[in-house]
């Protein structure tokens, strides 16, 4: 059984709608690189491609977490936990499922992951003109530290956010963690 979480303070929703979150497994990798094509790159050549995303999350330092509402996958988020800093390598919501505390589940689970393994800080990248992506990591705490310009494919301009030290809104591990 992955873990349950209540829905945010704005909509309750039934019980058969509660969203769960679990480690992603390797059955995960197509369904995740076309959430990653649909909701973070479009515009953009695919390049979380199903090869790249197995060969990533594979790593030892790949840490990934999967959504999930009805069985079906809704979100996922991946990171590379380093030797002394993580960095946020993807994070999506499908949009039909957005605004329900989704997104923030899955990235407390990063931060969660990250402070525990003693990591100083935790950085990404978002495309400048995702004004929603950067509200919802200021609103989790991380702030701005540059501008990458044309850091997406030579065209397109990122900003790089940073949460230092690493923080997480869970407090214990205990009889809380995601299975596989
Ligand atoms: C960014 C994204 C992951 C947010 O997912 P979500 O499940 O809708 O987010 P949550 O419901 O957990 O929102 C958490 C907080 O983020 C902020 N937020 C989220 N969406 C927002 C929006 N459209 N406008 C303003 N603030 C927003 C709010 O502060 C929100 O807290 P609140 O609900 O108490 O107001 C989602 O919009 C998404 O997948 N976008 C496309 C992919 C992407 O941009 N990924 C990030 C870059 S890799």
């Amino acid at each position: 059984m992955g873990r349950r979480f209540r829905y945010g303070r704005k909509r309750s929703a039934p019980l058969s709608d509660q969203p769960t979150i679990r480690l992603a497994k390797r059955a995960d990798v197509r369904t995740l690189a076309l959430l990653s094509r649909k909701e973070i790159e479009q515009g953009l050549p695919w390049s979380w491609t199903p090869t790249r995303l197995k060969r990533f999350l594979n790593l030892a330092s790949t840490n990934a977490y999967v959504a999930e509402v009805n069985g079906q996958v809704v979100g996922f988020s991946v990171a590379s936990l380093g030797d002394a800093r993580a960095h946020l390598v993807l994070l999506a919501v499908d949009r039909a499922f957005r605004h329900r505390g989704i997104g923030r589940e899955l990235l407390e689970w990063q931060l969660l992951a990250a402070q525990t393994a003693g990591l100083a800080d935790m950085s990404l990248e978002v495309r400048a003109a995702n004004r929603t992506a950067q509200l919802f990591y200021a609103s989790a705490g991380f702030q701005k530290v540059r501008s990458l310009p044309r850091y997406y494919c030579g065209v397109e301009d990122a900003v790089r956010f940073r949460l230092s030290p690493v923080r997480s809104s869970r407090r214990t591990l205990e009889n809380d963690s995601p299975t596989q």
